[in-house]
């Protein structure tokens, strides 16, 4: 493992936090994107015990050498893993034309703004109503400025209060009501885990 890498995996405080969260809304279809060295996948599946889809393109790379999928088989959770080597933005289109939908999506991918953009237009559109969609890294920039926009415009998504504040959960609610013409302003601020709001 290159030094330095693991640091980007859930903490343990985290990790356990997560598993909590998971059994107690026992959620049947899971994904996540980002695997790296398997934390959070292992937390998640152990609690759930169930399939789960797994997308990160750089599993086998010098940064990760295949720890994450050795984490799984360790654990005994391979079998049920659903592992895509590629980018998530190219990976959800294809599992939403497939029909599918989730219960609960963990997101801890690409951290630019652009790919989680991409990622939550096509999480919101897998995800269940009633089911639950968690980022990682709630202080990076991107993340924040994603928040603000789910929160500001997104009505149909609420947040939900956690003293784990390095993640943003979200919970649809309901369907996309928006008319066409509606855009509210945001502001995203350099402090606190969501914005504040115009
Ligand atoms: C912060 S690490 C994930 C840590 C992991 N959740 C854990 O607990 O061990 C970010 C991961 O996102 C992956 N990643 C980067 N770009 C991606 C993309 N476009 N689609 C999916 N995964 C991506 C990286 O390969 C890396 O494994």
């Amino acid at each position: 493992m290159k030094d330095g890498a693991r640091h980007t995996s859930l903490n343990q405080v985290e990790a356990e936090w997560l598993s909590e969260f998971v059994r107690q809304h026992k959620p049947r279809q899971t994904l996540e994107i980002g695997l790296a060295f398997g934390v959070s996948a292992v937390y998640i599946m152990s609690a759930t015990g169930r399939v789960h889809y797994i997308i990160d393109p750089f599993v086998n790379s010098a940064i990760y050498q295949g720890y994450g999928l050795k984490n799984l088989a360790r654990f005994g959770l391979k079998r049920n893993a659903k592992i895509f080597n590629e980018p998530s933005q190219l990976v959800l289109p294809r599992l939403l034309d497939k029909g599918l939908n989730f219960d609960f999506a963990f997101v801890d991918g690409s951290h630019f703004f652009d790919d989680q953009f991409v990622d939550f237009y096509f999480l919101d559109r897998l995800l269940k109503i009633g089911g639950h969609m968690i980022q990682h890294d709630a202080w990076t920039g991107p993340t924040k400025t994603l928040a603000a926009w789910i929160a500001t415009n997104k009505t149909n998504y609420q947040t939900v209060d956690s003293p784990q504040k390095t993640f943003n959960i979200w919970q649809k609610t309901a369907v996309d009501k928006r008319k066409w013409f509606q855009f509210k302003k945001f502001k995203v601020t350099t402090t606190g885990k969501i914005s504040s709001f115009i």
